[in-house]
């Protein structure tokens, strides 16, 4: 085994990793501790052996390699090596990959970490049931059988190399466990994961399929809630695609992709008509309309006849489907909607500004809101008696809001021309009572001064 091994190439002998003397014909000799031989090293020494040369920069430099010294350091702190440091030994020590004896460069087609090679590496402990029962029995063991049905899969079983394998999501010494936030696999860090290959246009360059997935999806409504607000509830590549399965999700089960999150819009669709009509046309589901990795959020204009909505890509003037009186109708209905809700905001909001009472109609606004978000997912039924239901009930509440916040704002003005006519009065009759009281003062002025005596 030892041959073709890259330390022989190199020069290291035995002693290179075992120790002892070998220069020396004698057995014992050779073999001596005191000429520094280690023996057969197990467990962690194992490991330990390796990084005396792996693990020191200078060490490796003298022996004419630049190859990065990271490997142990990483390993502990990796999900593999923490076990060693809760005080056992780690989980996997550099042999379990590498090997001992037949150790090649991992460029080397014979290298058991060759991308051809890693995935029977990993799965020969990953795929053990009783084995990972052991250590963690939460952990699921379908890894490395999932993979093999992918594309990423079917390709390395085929021999191309350049498809993912557990390493390129995973990384190799580093390895963490998936809910760790440093983890390549993490949810907020996953999509920068997989573009690394996929946004690569030399490095995909072989392959027929685009390289704008990342591009789109980073700047969607998905991608946006995801890597920019942190929220988990945002779908990563794996939730559409699976995590080992990547696949493209079939056109017939995108609904079901998207409807693990987006439940309702799902089950309108799946009973509206056009489920069978776009499975039947091969279209894509939700995508048709939405689209997969450039996913925004959805406005009016998707909806109705003008030349950007999606109706009209299949719905004209005339025809016998239904679909374009439906789409002009319900658009109608909606930015009727939309109208009479700021409308109602506005005279709220005013009544307010003017310290008018209105808890009761700022109170419905929010069913009007409600009716909007209604009326948004209900679409997705494409019947037209249920979405105007919705529809017009939200514009009639709206109405209904409207007026109260209206006479509120009536009966301030009302008030208001109460109080300047009070206010009138009261001047008229100050005005009033000032002259009267200085034509009293006048005439006491007028009158003849009496005589002082008098005052006795
Ligand atoms: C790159 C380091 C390295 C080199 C070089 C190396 N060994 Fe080993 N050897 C090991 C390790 C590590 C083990 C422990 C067993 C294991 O983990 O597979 C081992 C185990 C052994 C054993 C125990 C039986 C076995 O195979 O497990 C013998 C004997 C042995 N080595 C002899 C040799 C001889 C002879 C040479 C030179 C031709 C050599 N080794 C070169 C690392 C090395
Ligand atoms: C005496 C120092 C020394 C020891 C001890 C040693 N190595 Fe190496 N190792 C080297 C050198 C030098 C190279 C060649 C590096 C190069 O080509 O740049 C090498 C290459 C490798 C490579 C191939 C890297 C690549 O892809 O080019 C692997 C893998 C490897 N060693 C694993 C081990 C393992 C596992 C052990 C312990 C069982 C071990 N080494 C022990 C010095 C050592
Ligand atoms: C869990 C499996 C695993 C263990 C354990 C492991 N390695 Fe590796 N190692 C790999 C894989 C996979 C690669 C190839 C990385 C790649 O393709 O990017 C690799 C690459 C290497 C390389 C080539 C340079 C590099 O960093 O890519 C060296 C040297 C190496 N390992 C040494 C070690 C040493 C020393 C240990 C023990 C401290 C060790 N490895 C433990 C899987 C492992
Ligand atoms: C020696 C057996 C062994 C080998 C080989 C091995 N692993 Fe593991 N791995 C384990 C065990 C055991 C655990 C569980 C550790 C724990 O949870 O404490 C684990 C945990 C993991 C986890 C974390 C799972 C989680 O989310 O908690 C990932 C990811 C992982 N391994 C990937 C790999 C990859 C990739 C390779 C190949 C490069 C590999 N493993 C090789 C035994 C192994
Ligand atoms: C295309 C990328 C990719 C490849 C290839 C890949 N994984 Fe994973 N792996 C993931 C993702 C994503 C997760 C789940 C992250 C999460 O739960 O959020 C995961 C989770 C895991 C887990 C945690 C338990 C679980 O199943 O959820 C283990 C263990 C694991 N992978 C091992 C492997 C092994 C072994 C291989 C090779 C057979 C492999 N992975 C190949 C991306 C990948
Ligand atoms: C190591 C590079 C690499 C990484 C990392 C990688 N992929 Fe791939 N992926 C490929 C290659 C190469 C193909 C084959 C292209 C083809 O199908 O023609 C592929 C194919 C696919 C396909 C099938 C495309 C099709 O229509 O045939 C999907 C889906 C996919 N990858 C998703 C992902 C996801 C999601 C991730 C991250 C979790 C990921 N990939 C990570 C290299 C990679
Ligand atoms: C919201 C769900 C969703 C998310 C998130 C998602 N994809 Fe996709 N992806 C799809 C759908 C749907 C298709 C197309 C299926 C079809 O039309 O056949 C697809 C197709 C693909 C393909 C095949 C080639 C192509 O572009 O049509 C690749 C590769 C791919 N996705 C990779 C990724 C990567 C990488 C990420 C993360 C950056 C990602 N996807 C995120 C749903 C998603
Ligand atoms: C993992 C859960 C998840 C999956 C899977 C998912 N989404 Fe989403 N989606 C979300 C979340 C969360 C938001 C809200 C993001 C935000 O605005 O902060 C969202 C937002 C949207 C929006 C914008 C909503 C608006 O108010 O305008 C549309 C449209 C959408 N998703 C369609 C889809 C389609 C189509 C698919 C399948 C290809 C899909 N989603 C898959 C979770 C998911
Ligand atoms: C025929 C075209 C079409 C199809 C197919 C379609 N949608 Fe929609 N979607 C729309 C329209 C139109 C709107 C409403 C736009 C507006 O008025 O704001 C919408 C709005 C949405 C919204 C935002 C409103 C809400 O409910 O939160 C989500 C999320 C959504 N769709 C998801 C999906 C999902 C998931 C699927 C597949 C099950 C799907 N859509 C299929 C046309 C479509
Ligand atoms: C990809 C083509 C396509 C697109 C895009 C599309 N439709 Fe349709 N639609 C159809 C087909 C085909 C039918 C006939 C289904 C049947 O009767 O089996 C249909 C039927 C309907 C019906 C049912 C009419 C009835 O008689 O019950 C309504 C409503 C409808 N569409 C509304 C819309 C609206 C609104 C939009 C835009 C948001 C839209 N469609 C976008 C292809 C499409």
């Amino acid at each position: 085994m030892f041959r073709g091994d890259v330390h022989f190439q190199k020069g290291i002998g035995c002693a290179g990793c075992h120790g002892g003397d070998a220069a020396t014909e004698d057995m014992d000799a050779a073999m001596s501790k005191t000429a520094g031989f280690l023996g057969v090293p197990s467990g962690d020494n194992i490991s330990v052996m390796c990084s005396r040369c792996h693990g020191d920069g200078s060490v490796m430099k003298q022996l004419g390699s630049a190859l990065p010294v990271d490997q142990v350091a990483s390993l502990q702190n990796s999900v593999h090596g923490k076990s060693s440091l809760k005080g056992g030994e780690r989980i996997a020590q550099c042999t379990i990959c590498h090997g001992a004896h037949g150790v090649f460069s991992v460029t080397d087609k014979r290298s058991r970490v060759h991308p051809l090679h890693v995935v029977s590496t990993c799965g020969s402990c990953h795929s053990n049931a009783s084995y990972m029962r052991s250590y963690n029995p939460s952990l699921p063991v379908d890894q490395a059988e999932k993979y093999r049905a992918s594309t990423h899969g079917e390709l390395n079983g085929k021999g191309d190399a350049k498809a993912a394998t557990c390493v390129s999501c995973h990384g190799s010494h580093e390895v963490l466990p998936a809910s760790d936030v440093r983890s390549s696999v993490y949810a907020t860090n996953l999509p920068g994961t997989c573009s690394v290959c996929h946004s690569d246009p030399v490095y995909m360059g072989g392959y027929s399929i685009p390289t704008d997935q990342y591009g789109l999806f980073a700047a969607s409504v998905h991608g946006v809630a995801l890597m920019e607000k942190h929220d988990l509830a945002a779908p990563a590549c794996n939730d559409c695609h699976g995590n080992h399965a990547a696949t493209p999700p079939g056109v017939e089960s995108i609904s079901k992709v998207c409807g693990t999150c987006h439940a309702i819009n799902a089950e309108l669709f799946t009973a509206s008509r056009h489920k069978r009509a776009f499975d039947d046309l091969g279209l894509p589901e939700c995508e048709t309309c939405h689209g997969n990795h450039g996913i925004l959020n959805a406005t009016n204009d998707l909806l109705g006849v003008n030349a950007d909505a999606a109706c009209v890509r299949c719905h004209e003037e005339g025809e016998a489907l239904g679909g374009f009186a439906f789409a002009k109708t319900i658009r109608f209905l909606v930015d009727s909607l939309d109208t009479a809700y700021a409308r109602s905001i506005r005279l709220v909001e005013e009544a307010e500004q003017k310290g008018m009472e209105v808890t009761e109609p700022r109170f419905r606004l929010r069913d009007v809101r409600q009716a909007r978000f209604q009326a948004r997912t209900i679409i997705h039924s494409f019947e037209e008696d249920t979405c105007r239901a919705v529809l017009s009930d939200g514009i009639r509440t709206a109405g209904t809001v409207a007026e109260s916040a209206r006479s509120a704002i009536d009966e301030y003005y009302f008030r208001r021309a109460g109080l300047g006519f009070a206010t009138l009065v009261i001047t008229i009759l100050g005005i009033s009572l000032y002259s009267y009281i200085r034509r009293l003062e006048r005439r006491q002025q007028q009158a003849p001064r009496s005589d002082p005596g008098s005052r006795a």
